[in-house]
């Protein structure tokens, strides 16, 4: 049985969004990071310092996307090049440069949105030190306030895989409806903490253009390194 925690204009589901999603309205933007099935992959992906957990050991079945498509105006999936998704000509890339040479440089986002692709630059420790994450496959909060902001008209947002909630504290800092959904019960309570404290802070740059972030040298001045 699904179990619901409202903070501010954030409705956070501890459960399964095979059973959880069915059951919500439409919303303007999906914007979400399924488990790529790196955990099955696992010899392939030996630099990966991730806890041995189950969550990542399958991707999303194909019919879940179908759902995604039909819940959300606009969709946004990272790890999109994992997936079974038809072509697009608007995908995102997140520059994660420099990195050592043994790892991947970035990573893909397939989106339905008819737009020029573009892409992101910042570290993966844009915002908390890669020792300090919640979550092994934690993403930057500004790369997913970017995200946001290549959708067109957003008011709600959903994004059915949160993990440790990072879609839910770029809402809640953009003034945001936010619906997260989350299967393991620690990251659930992780999300909870995390969407709190956004809510619980006013925004540190009202004016900062989220969207002129396609740099790295624009996104350093909106926060300093590692803040
Ligand atoms: C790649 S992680 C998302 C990380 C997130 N972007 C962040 O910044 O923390 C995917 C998450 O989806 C969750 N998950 C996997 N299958 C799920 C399901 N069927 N329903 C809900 N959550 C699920 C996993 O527990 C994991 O925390």
């Amino acid at each position: 049985m699904a179990e619901k925690v409202t903070i501010g204009n954030a409705e956070l589901w501890h459960g399964d969004c095979r059973e959880v999603l069915p059951l919500l309205p439409r919303f303007d933007l999906i914007l979400t990071d399924p488990p790529y099935g790196i955990g099955a992959a696992r010899g392939s992906h030996s630099n990966l310092k991730m806890d041995d957990e189950a969550w990542d050991d399958a991707t999303p079945p194909d019919w879940l996307f179908g759902l995604m498509r039909e819940k959300g105006r606009q969709l946004i999936v990272w790890g999109g090049n994992y997936f079974n998704l038809p072509p697009t000509r608007g995908f995102l890339f997140w520059d994660k440069s420099p990195m050592p040479p043994s790892y991947a440089v970035g990573e893909m986002a397939w989106t339905s949105i008819d737009m020029n692709a573009a892409k992101w630059c910042g570290k993966v420790g844009d915002d908390v030190p890669v020792k300090d994450r919640d979550h092994p496959t934690q993403k930057p909060v500004r790369l997913l306030e970017w995200c946001i902001s290549k959708a067109e008209n957003v008011a709600s947002v959903c994004d059915p895989f949160m993990g440790s909630g990072t879609t839910g504290v770029a809402c809640a800092r953009m003034g945001l409806q936010f619906v997260g959904i989350e299967r393991e019960r620690k990251y659930f309570d992780i999300a909870c903490r995390r969407i709190e404290q956004a809510y619980a802070q006013p925004r540190l740059f009202e004016d900062a253009k989220v969207g002129a972030g396609d740099t790295a040298v624009q996104g350093d001045m909106l926060l300093p390194a590692n803040a």
